[in-house]
């Protein structure tokens, strides 16, 4: 049985698409067709009008910077860490892929680039090593970036910075952000309600909240029952 069916949608160059939904509905699944993780049993994912099946799998995701849902950090500096995005990036790339990602406050308090990281991360916090994995994303200035969850532990302040940040980044990603979250989501120009496998609705916030139940129920849920 397909994890996921029934789904066509169409992101611009430069464009947030937001992905919400509850789990198990899909969204991993979506997004991991993009860097070819899995790939379609059936129908196409395509970038820049082409089929990623036809792309160099290593050009494919040199393109993209993926954060994973889970955090993976190896023992080693923050630093290397970081690196590990883009082998070439020098400390003041490394340093603003920290800012964009709101991880400059982590290196700080760590003790700096050299400061080292215990396998998994063990001794951050699951916010710090999130800031840390996405300034990993970052720092190869990807085409495509895709955030799966992976503001989950901030508080929705530091979440906010961070959109924002990735909003004004100079290189204009195109940008995939799962969440659970409608704040997440809101902003973005397109967002893809999933539910069971399928994609219940794609609009925008206030055509989702006018016409999908579904995406109205959470919001609703999330924001105490206001739907203006
Ligand atoms: N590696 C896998 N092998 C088989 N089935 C999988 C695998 N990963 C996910 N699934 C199934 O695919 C469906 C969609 O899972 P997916 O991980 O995409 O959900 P999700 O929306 O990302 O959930 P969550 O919010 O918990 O991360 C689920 O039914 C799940 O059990
Ligand atoms: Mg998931």
């Amino acid at each position: 049985m397909p994890s996921v069916e029934n789904i066509t949608f169409t992101a611009a160059p430069g464009e947030t698409i937001g992905i919400i939904g509850a789990t198990g509905s899909g969204k991993s699944t979506i997004i991991n067709l993009i860097p070819r993780f899995y790939d379609c049993t059936d129908g196409t994912v395509s970038i820049g009008g082409r089929a990623v099946t036809d792309y160099d799998i290593d050009s494919l995701r040199g393109i993209i910077g993926f954060v994973p849902q889970k955090a993976v950090l190896f023992k080693g500096t923050i630093r290397d860490n970081i690196l590990w995005g883009n082998e070439d990036a020098d400390d003041a790339a490394v340093m603003a892929a920290a800012q964009t990602a709101q991880a400059a406050d982590v290196i700080d308090s760590k003790g700096g680039l050299d400061a080292v990281i215990e396998a998994g991360g063990a001794n951050l916090s699951g916010g710090q090593r999130q800031r840390l994995t996405i300034a990993r994303a970052l720092v190869r200035r990807p085409k495509i970036l895709i955030l799966d969850d992976s503001a989950s532990a901030l508080d929705t302040a530091t979440d906010a910075r961070l959109r924002r940040a990735i909003s004004g980044l100079d290189f204009r990603p195109t940008v995939f952000i799962v969440s659970q979250r409608v704040s997440s989501v809101m902003n973005a120009d397109r967002i893809i309600v999933m539910d069971d496998g399928t994609a219940a609705d794609i609009g925008t916030h206030d055509e989702l909240v006018e016409r999908c139940e579904l995406y109205r129920e959470i919001y609703e849920l999330q924001t105490g029952g206001a739907t203006a």
